[in-house]
């Protein structure tokens, strides 16, 4: 008896029709009268079976198309004041704000583990109206700048490039008739970034999204003499709900209104174009997509447009939701984080920044 077919093509035939040769196909020949219902001349199911290439783990990761590794990861790391000090940080566990000298240790652990660089924040009480600590030689950052530089010479240092953990106001550059002004904010930018520079800074990451800031940051640098300093830019950064717990932890969350007067609409694709295109006609080294998981679309765009690496940021409310899932048991956390950051590198993301690096590459390890 031939083995029922279950798919959709079939010719039609004039019932009773013989059809000797037709069951060859199964392995075996049969003299007999095949009827319309056992004949199946589609392309694919039954001869096509995807499930072989799935049937050993050996098979399964000859067949594998993507491959995360510790490699391309970024850890975020939360700088303040003093020695000695850790402050947990609330909605995101396991994660603390760190004076530099933990900060530094913290670091070198990371790197211990596979990670291969940080993002730095600042945290900070010097809070003015133009965010002018953002560019003090010792403050938080450029502090923890040189600290890790001392401790691990080999880890690629970013930092974090913007005025709203710096201002009283908690908007990403500097007010003017209770607006941020675009152009008014590009300089303190800048020296922002040239004091990161001269801390020691291999990258420097401005997210702010003010227009310009690319090329007034590069050439800052530039006249500097930072030329080998890079800048990674937050080219498509979406105004997110998923930011909430970052917020808590660099107390950066404005105090009137909301961001959507420069960070990008959720609903919009192809201003990413836009937005990553004219970033690296300004001197963009890498670009990033932020949040992640939820602009796939997004990062799969800017992978097929960009001639430069493409980061995505998996942010703290991504994280804060696997997190607050895994601890009430209604979710593997190792599982769904390796899916999920796999599924940023299959989108395109080259670098994927996140929470969980030092974690994953610890899980990475463990499955080799
Ligand atoms: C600063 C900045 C933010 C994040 C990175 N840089 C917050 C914001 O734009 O409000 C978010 C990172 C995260 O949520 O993990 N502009």
């Amino acid at each position: 008896m031939l083995p029922a077919c279950r798919t959709a093509t079939r010719v039609a035939l004039p019932t009773g029709a013989a059809l000797k040769t037709i069951s060859s196909r199964w392995g075996y020949t049969q003299n007999r009268t095949m009827t319309r219902h056992e004949i199946d001349t589609s392309p694919g199911f039954p001869r096509i079976r995807p499930r072989r290439l799935r049937r050993t783990p050996t098979l399964r990761k000859m067949v594998r198309e993507t491959r995360l590794t510790a490699d391309q990861f970024v850890l975020p790391l939360f700088a303040i004041a003093g020695t000695g000090v850790e402050e947990p940080i609330a909605s995101m566990p396991g994660h603390s704000r760190l004076s530099v000298d933990l900060l530094a240790a913290r670091a070198a652990r990371a790197f211990a583990h596979g990670v291969p660089a940080v993002l730095l924040f600042g945290v900070t009480n010097h809070k003015d109206e133009v965010g002018s600590h953002s560019a003090h030689p010792h403050g938080e950052v450029q502090e923890a700048v040189a600290a890790i530089k001392r401790a691990v010479p080999e880890m690629v240092v970013i930092t974090d490039v913007c005025l709203c953990e710096y201002t009283s106001h908690g908007h990403c550059g500097i007010l003017r008739d209770g607006e941020v002004d675009n152009d008014a904010s590009l300089l303190a930018l800048a020296e922002a970034a040239v004091s990161h520079a001269r801390a020691g800074a291999d990258i420097v990451a401005p997210s702010d999204m003010m227009d310009g800031r690319v090329g007034a940051i590069r050439t800052a640098l530039d006249a500097h003499g930072f030329l080998d300093v890079g800048i990674l830019s937050y080219a498509a950064k979406y105004a997110s709900a998923f930011y909430g717990p970052f917020r808590d932890a660099a107390g950066s969350a404005p105090s009137f209104g909301d961001r959507r007067g420069y960070q990008m609409d959720s609903a919009n694709r192809r201003e990413a174009m836009r937005e990553v295109a004219l970033d690296i006609a300004e001197g963009a080294d890498m670009v990033m997509v932020k949040p992640a998981s939820m602009y796939l679309d997004v990062i799969s765009d800017v992978a097929a447009f960009s001639n430069v690496p493409v980061a995505g940021y998996h942010v703290s409310g991504e994280f804060a939701m696997i997190k607050a899932a895994a601890e009430r048991g209604w979710l593997d956390e190792r599982s769904a984080v390796l899916e999920v950051l796999t599924s940023l590198h299959r989108a395109g993301a080259d670098l994927i920044i996140t929470y969980y690096a030092e974690d994953a590459a610890g899980w990475l390890k463990e499955s080799e």
